[in-house]
C-alpha cells in the first residue's frame, strides 16, 4: 500500500493528459475557451505564459454576456460595489482573463475554479482540488529519500491589472509572480523611489540621463512587484531591503532562486514576471494575447 504522504500526492496530482478529463471525474468539460492542447500543459512544466489584454479592446456588453456568470456570488458581489462602470469591466476582464486562462489548460469549466488567498492576498487555487498547490510534507523533500518528480507541480498563476491592460501568468514550474505598469503615468520619481528603492538602485537610476530615468524607474518597479508578488509577501517584505542587479546582456540577474525577467508588451507598458527556479536552464516566457476574449 502507497505509504500517506504518497496518496496524497498522487490524489493532488493533475492528470496528464487534460483532454481526457472524464465525466465522472466531476470536473465539466471546458466550454468556449477554444480547442485544449495537450503539448501546451505540457510545456507549462517546463515554462510560463503570460496572458494579456486590454479592457478597452473588450465590449463591456459581451464581456458580461459571455462572463459574468463564471463568477462567484462573492466575485459578482465584489464587482458591484465598484462605484464607475469601467471600474467594474475591468474588474470583470481580469476575472473572466484569469478564469478562461486556467481553463484552456485543464478542460474546467470557467465557473467550476475557487481561490483562496494567503495572509497578504495572494490567490490560489482552492477548487477543483486537483489543481492545488501542493503541500509536500517537509521530512518527505528534507530527507532526500523519495524526490519527487516535477510532474507533481501544480498550477501556479498570478494576477495584475494597470490601466489599458490585465495580465495572467501561469505556469506548473514552480510560484510565479507578475506585475505590469503603465509608463505613461506621472510619477514624481526621486520621491518614490527614495521610499521603495535600495540605495544601490536610486544610485543607479540617478546615474542616467534624465530621459532614460523614467522607463528604468518603472522597470525597477515592475521587476521588484513581480518578485514580491512571486514570493507572495506584497509589501510586508520591505521594497529597498534588496536590489534588482543586470546581466551583461540587459536582462536583470536572478533574486535566489527567482528567476526575472522583463518586458516591453506594449509602447506604453512594461511589466516583469519572477518564476521560483531554483535549478535547471533559464524557464523560457511566452507572451500571449487574449484578443480572443473579445
Ligand atoms: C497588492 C500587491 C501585491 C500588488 O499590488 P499592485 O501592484 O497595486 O497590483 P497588481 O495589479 O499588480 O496586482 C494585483 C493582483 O495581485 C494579486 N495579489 C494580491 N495580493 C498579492 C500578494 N500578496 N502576492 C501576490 N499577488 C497578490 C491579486 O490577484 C490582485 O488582483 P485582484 O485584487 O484583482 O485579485 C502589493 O505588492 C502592493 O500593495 N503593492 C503596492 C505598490 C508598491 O508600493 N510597490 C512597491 C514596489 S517597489
Amino acid at each position: 500500500m502507497a505509504p500517506l504522504w504518497l496518496s496524497r500526492v498522487l490524489y493532488a496530482v493533475p492528470r496528464k493528459k487534460p483532454m481526457k478529463f472524464a465525466p465522472e471525474t466531476g470536473i465539466a468539460q471546458m466550454q468556449d475557451c477554444g480547442p485544449l492542447r495537450t503539448s501546451d500543459w505540457d510545456r507549462l512544466l517546463t515554462g510560463a505564459d503570460v496572458w494579456h489584454v486590454s479592457p478597452d479592446a473588450l465590449s463591456p456588453e459581451s464581456l458580461e454576456h459571455r462572463c459574468l456568470g463564471w463568477l462567484t456570488p462573492q466575485e459578482r458581489a465584489r464587482r458591484d460595489r465598484f462605484r464607475t462602470d469601467r471600474l467594474r469591466h475591468n474588474y470583470l476582464t481580469t476575472r473572466a482573463l484569469c478564469r478562461w486562462v486556467l481553463s484552456r489548460y485543464t478542460g474546467v469549466s470557467p465557473n467550476q475554479w475557487q481561490f483562496v488567498e494567503n495572509p497578504y492576498g495572494k490567490p490560489a487555487i482552492a477548487a477543483p482540488v486537483e489543481f492545488q498547490r501542493l503541500r509536500i510534507p517537509a521530512a518527505v523533500n528534507a530527507s532526500g529519500r523519495m524526490p519527487l518528480p516535477h510532474e507533481f507541480n501544480s498550477l501556479y498563476f498570478n494576477l495584475t491589472h494597470t490601466e489599458g491592460m490585465v495580465g495572467c501568468a501561469v505556469t506548473r514550474a514552480g510560484e510565479v509572480g507578475l506585475d505590469a505598469e503603465d509608463t505613461s503615468r506621472p510619477v514624481d520619481i526621486e520621491a518614490v523611489a527614495g521610499q521603495v528603492f535600495s540605495a544601490a538602485e536610486c544610485e543607479c537610476l540617478s546615474s542616467l540621463p534624465a530621459h532614460c530615468r523614467t522607463l528604468r524607474f518603472y522597470e525597477y518597479w515592475v521587476l521588484k512587484e513581480a518578485y514580491l508578488k512571486a514570493l507572495g509577501t506584497g509589501l510586508s517584505t520591505p521594497p529597498d531591503q534588496f536590489t534588482i542587479t543586470w546581466r551583461d546582456d540587459g536582462q536583470p540577474a536572478s533574486l535566489g532562486d527567482w528567476q526575472l525577467a522583463l518586458y516591453h508588451p506594449t509602447p506604453r507598458h512594461v511589466a516583469a514576471t519572477a518564476v521560483c527556479r531554483p535549478v535547471g536552464a533559464p524557464l523560457p516566457v511566452t507572451w500571449r494575447s487574449a484578443d480572443v476574449l473579445a
